[in-house]
C-alpha cells in the first residue's frame, strides 16, 4: 500500500496537525468550508425525533453545532483514531451536548460500533485520506451500522474541472498553503499533503460508485464548481 494511505501514517499526520487543524481548514477553502459544512449538513434534513446521530472522523467536532441544531432531542456519537483530535474535541463536545456525547477514539474501518443502529452519518472531509479498497470497507461499515432508511451525507474538498478554477487551486493548495503553514504554524510538510491527497481524490464520483455496491442509493452533489463534492443518500 502507498505509504500516505497506512493508518498510522494518516493518523501521526493529524496528530501533529491538531493544534492548528481548524485554522488551516478555514483557509485552505477561502473561508468556503463552513458554508459547504452547512450545505451538506442540510442534505440530512432535520428532525426532532430521538433518532441515533454519529459523526465520523469527527477531527474538532466542527460539525457538532449544526448536528445539535438540525436534530435537538437525539443521541449523539462520534469517532475519530486520532487521539490529539480526541482530546482536544473532548470540551467542546461536553459543551455542545452538555456531557452527553459519546466520544470514540476508533478507527472507522474496524470500529465495534453497533449493527443497524444509526439513523444518521455525518462525515466531513474525511473521505481523500482512504485509497479505494478503504473506500469500500468505509461503505461496507457505513451499510452495516445504517438502519433501513438511515440516512448519510459526505463531503470533501476535490479538484475543480474549470482549468482556471483548477491552476488558481492548485498553486494555493500546493506552494502557498505549505508556506503559511511554515510561517504560522512551522510546518509546511503535513500542509503539503493535503493537495496530495486531493489531487489524488480527484472527487466523488469514484466514492458513489463504490458506495452504491453496498446497499446504498447515492446522490452526488457538487460544491462551488466542484470545488467540493459530496455523496448523500440512504440505505436501501
Ligand atoms: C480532514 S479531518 C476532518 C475533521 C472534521 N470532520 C472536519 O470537518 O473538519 C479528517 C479526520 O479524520 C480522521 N481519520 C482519518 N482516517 C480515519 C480512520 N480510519 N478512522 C478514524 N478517523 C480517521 C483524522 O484523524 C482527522 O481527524
Amino acid at each position: 500500500m502507498n505509504k500516505i494511505y497506512e493508518p498510522e501514517f494518516v493518523k501521526q499526520l493529524f496528530n501533529q496537525m491538531s493544534g492548528s487543524y481548524e485554522r488551516m481548514n478555514y483557509i485552505t477553502s477561502f473561508g468556503f468550508s463552513i458554508r459547504w459544512r452547512r450545505q451538506f449538513l442540510n442534505k440530512l434534513g432535520k428532525s426532532d425525533e430521538k433518532l441515533n446521530v454519529i459523526d465520523l472522523l469527527s477531527g474538532l467536532g466542527e460539525n457538532w453545532t449544526y448536528l445539535r441544531n438540525n436534530f435537538p432531542n437525539s443521541s449523539f456519537t462520534a469517532l475519530d483514531f486520532s487521539d490529539e483530535m480526541i482530546v482536544q474535541s473532548r470540551n467542546k463536545g461536553n459543551k455542545v451536548f452538555k456531557n452527553q456525547l459519546n466520544l470514540l477514539c476508533e478507527d472507522v474501518l474496524e470500529s465495534q460500533l453497533e449493527s443497524n443502529f444509526f439513523d444518521i452519518i455525518s462525515c466531513a472531509y474525511g473521505l481523500k485520506t482512504f485509497n479505494s479498497q478503504q473506500l469500500d470497507i468505509l461503505a461496507k461499515e457505513v451499510s452495516r451500522i445504517l438502519k433501513h432508511k438511515g440516512k448519510f451525507s459526505f463531503v470533501e474538498v476535490s479538484k475543480p474541472k474549470n482549468k482556471i478554477l483548477y491552476s488558481a487551486y492548485r498553486i494555493y493548495l500546493g506552494k502557498v498553503i505549505p508556506v503559511l503553514g511554515k510561517l504560522f504554524l512551522g510546518n509546511p510538510n503535513d500542509y503539503k499533503m493535503l493537495w496530495i491527497y486531493t489531487e489524488n481524490f480527484e472527487n466523488c464520483n469514484r466514492v458513489k460508485e463504490i458506495f452504491e455496491k453496498h446497499h446504498l442509493k447515492v446522490d452526488i452533489e457538487s460544491y462551488f464548481y466542484s470545488c467540493a463534492t459530496g455523496i448523500h443518500g440512504e440505505k436501501i
